[in-house]
């Protein structure tokens, strides 16, 4: 026979333990419903429709490295951005990303705020800084910085990607998808012209 007080004890350890897991069952199927909606995220690449006239290789490789995954139709999807909650901020930063400057739709809205580029890398503001510690390859030196500035003024001027409206096809074999480029011109673009 157990004394009523080991009795109370059993009794509040039990309930302890329900409420653990009614709380931990509650957290993982929110995880679960979460982590359903992330994988459903339309992680796309569309392709590649035309990239600005570089003035250099080495201009297009700091780009890509330190801005491509959010301003190109070139993503990386890595495997956090399928885990949620990760994921939705991932999604978020790509879409809002390419709608500011994509460099993959040159000519055809993709170059809207790009020129501004120079003016967010000096002010630190590009890339941002969370993606930094999951991305030690987009942290430039001082040196690769200016480097890519410089490449950036003589790709995209000081005033605007206006210059380079028509839109070159990309420079590397593989991105011959860009042949169609007028018929693929967005109506806005069109409008904007
Ligand atoms: C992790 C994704 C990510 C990376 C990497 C990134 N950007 Fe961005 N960028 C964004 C998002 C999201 C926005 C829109 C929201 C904002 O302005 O903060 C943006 C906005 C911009 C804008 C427009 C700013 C404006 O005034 O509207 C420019 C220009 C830009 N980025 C350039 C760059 C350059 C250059 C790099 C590389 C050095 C870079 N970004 C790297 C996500 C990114």
């Amino acid at each position: 026979m157990a004394q009523p007080q080991t009795l109370r004890r059993v009794q509040r350890s039990t309930r302890g333990k329900r409420i653990a897991l009614v709380v931990g069952g509650t957290l993982l199927t929110l995880f679960l419903a979460l982590q359903g909606v992330a994988l459903a995220l339309p992680r796309t690449n569309p392709p590649v429709v035309a990239e600005p006239a570089w003035d250099s290789p080495q201009t297009r490789e700091l780009f890509m490295r330190a801005c491509g995954d959010c301003h190109s139709n070139q993503t990386n999807w890595r495997w956090y951005t399928y885990v949620a909650p990760a994921a939705f901020l991932a999604y978020r930063d790509v879409i809002e990303g390419r709608q500011k400057c994509n460099v993959s739709e040159w000519g055809s809205g993709g170059e809207a705020k790009c020129d501004e580029s120079v003016e967010q890398i000096r002010e630190g503001k590009m890339p941002p800084w969370f993606y930094l510690p999951l991305h030690p390859e987009a942290n430039l030196s001082a040196q690769e910085k200016d480097q890519l500035i410089r490449g950036l003024l003589a790709t995209f001027g000081e005033g605007g990607g206006e210059r380079e409206r028509r839109g070159e096809p990309g420079t590397r074999p593989g991105e011959d998808e860009s042949g169609e480029e007028g018929a693929r011109t967005s109506p806005l673009a069109l409008r904007l012209a």
